[in-house]
């Protein structure tokens, strides 16, 4: 079953341990570096996946001691290994492995705008590759609030900590959101590569760490059968739901001036969109993949005018039960405005403008405190010609489609039509179920694993590229241009807990067909 061949074409190769290296975490003490990021490294650890010559600079305003700092970067590992949502039931903490990491890390209390932090930045590197052997190499890990990233790098550069010199390399790592419009992510990018070039820049985008979503490639492009069908030929329409049963949490003040379409649409659901739609590329190099991608968000078709109004729909919850729960409504969450106007929904009916998906129309959605938790890529395929079927209705043909299940529940399914036994020629749907965890041992992951392990051995391939996230930002544009400049546009509202607005069912409605349930 396993080629054994990790490292396809084009692709730095892997497998071994990551070359010496310091990183160096800007927002150490915030949530994403104890939730994810720790136990990340700690999974890299135990997966021999980290040089001994390693070393963490934590940097933050938080005044803690160096044990202090080390406890609560502890807890959140600890918290990872324990939780038996990440399958981690088996596990234990491994005091080793953490004790590997906590020796390693050390502690700087500073404002990331102040140019002397940059001064002790610059001598801790160097006490690290003394005392650890990191031989120059450095990764900047930004884990900040994403005004910080421009003021961040340009201190950077001013300190010429950037600087590559002597064969050591510098990175630097930039998390979500890269800008909040298309004007601000372009100056953002102006603003980072007047001091750094593009392949010393790693824009994340943790969809792309999930296994499930690296798979859409490895599904297209490793088996001869998908690739003849995967066009307007013989595709319907495909349909894109990111679907969570979270609401707001407590990031009101950042949703607030957010909403879904900014938070979910131009990053995580067009990466969905670009490894469905993409052209196959000539070798797996991280520039030949984001090529293709990118050209596929340079394709969708404008929505402008009044496409914007018919081909996108937003909403908001109001209360209702998720998972058996109360949920309030957004408006009456902590932080929230009582007439804020954010959605924490949005639906979007695009098009492709080339010549594989000519017509075919791309449905997307995503939202929060809806019924069920689940990301989903579903292929429709066109239905037969009816012929030797004329006496069952159309619609009681089952279609085909393909579905990736991208998260829970990793796997695959293709529905199809299968003869009801009996006499008659009476038809059912059916389908084949290919589930992850029934072939594939996993260990628990935070899905940053690979993630921070290739920007480790420089391999970009599931990073974003400037043109990307700006052509991401391109594309959704003219509606956030509509939603400030009219107001009539509706919000529309649905309970907790339900499948989203029901206009949203009438940009399926108005082309004959419907959503999936996400019950
Ligand atoms: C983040 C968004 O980028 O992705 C969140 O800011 C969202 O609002 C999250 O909940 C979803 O990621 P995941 O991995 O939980 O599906």
């Amino acid at each position: 079953m396993d080629s054994g061949l990790d490292s396809p074409a084009g692709r730095p190769q892997r497998g071994h341990r990551a070359p010496p290296c310091a990183m160096v975490i800007f927002g150490a003490s915030g949530d994403l570096t104890k939730r994810l990021l720790m136990p990340a490294l700690y999974n890299l650890v135990r997966a021999r996946r980290i040089p001994d010559h390693f070393a963490v600079i934590g940097i933050d305003r938080s005044e803690w001691s160096e044990e202090n700092f080390r406890a609560h970067l502890a807890e959140g590992v600890r918290s990872f290994v324990s939780d038996t949502a990440a399958g981690a039931i088996t596990e234990a903490f491994d005091a080793d492995t953490w004790d590997f990491l906590a020796q390693r890390m050390t502690h700087i209390d500073g404002d990331a705008t102040n140019p002397e932090l940059y001064v002790s930045l610059a001598q801790e590197l160097k006490s690290a590759e003394a005392e650890y052997g990191t031989a120059g190499n450095v990764i900047f890990y930004l884990a900040v609030a994403s005004s910080l990233f421009g003021t961040i790098v340009e201190r950077l550069a001013e300190a010429g900590l950037t600087e590559e010199k002597d064969g050591a390399w510098r990175r630097i790592i930039i998390e979500k959101p890269f800008g909040t419009d298309l004007p601000s992510a372009r100056a953002l990018d102006a603003r980072i590569l007047k001091v750094v070039s593009e392949s010393q820049i790693y824009r994340m985008d943790h969809f792309l760490g999930k296994e499930t979503v690296q798979n859409i490639m490895v599904l297209r492009f490793a088996n001869g059968i998908f690739e003849p069908l995967w066009n307007r030929d013989h595709i319907d329409h495909v349909q894109i739901t990111v679907a969570e049963t979270v609401g707001v949490e407590r990031r009101a003040a950042f949703y607030e001036a957010t909403g879904a379409l900014r938070d979910m649409v131009p990053n995580h659901v067009f990466q969905l969109l670009s490894l469905t739609a993409m052209e196959p590329p000539n070798s797996f190099a991280a520039d030949a993949v984001r090529t293709e991608k990118d050209k596929v968000l340079e394709a969708v078709l404008p929505l402008a005018g009044d496409d914007s109004r018919r081909n996108v729909v937003r909403g908001q919850y109001t209360a209702g039960i998720v998972k058996g729960q109360p949920v309030r409504a957004y408006r009456d969450e902590d932080g929230v405005a009582p007439d804020s106007m954010a959605e924490t929904y949005v639906a979007m009916r695009l098009g492709i403008d080339n010549w594989r998906w000519a017509d075919v129309p791309f449905y997307l959605r995503t939202g929060k405190s809806l019924t069920r938790r689940t990301t989903e890529i579903a292929i429709q395929f066109k239905r037969v010609p009816f012929a030797l079927f004329r006496d069952t209705p159309v619609d009681a043909l089952t279609p085909n489609v393909l579905a990736l299940q991208i998260q829970p529940d990793e796997g695959i399914s293709l529905q199809f039509g299968a003869k009801k036994p009996g006499p008659e020629i009476s038809l059912g749907g059916v389908r084949m179920d290919f589930r992850y965890r029934d072939y594939f041992h996993t260990e628990p992951s935070t899905g940053y694993e690979t993630l921070v392990y290739d920007c480790m051995i420089g391999d970009a391939m599931l990073f974003q590229r400037a043109d990307s996230v700006e052509a991401g930002w391109a594309v959704v544009q003219p509606v956030l241009d509509l939603w400030q400049n009219d107001r009539s546009v509706p919000l529309e509202f649905y309970p907790a807990g339900t499948a989203g607005p029901d206009e949203a069912e009438q940009l399926l409605w108005r082309g004959g067909r419907k959503w999936r349930p996400i019950s």
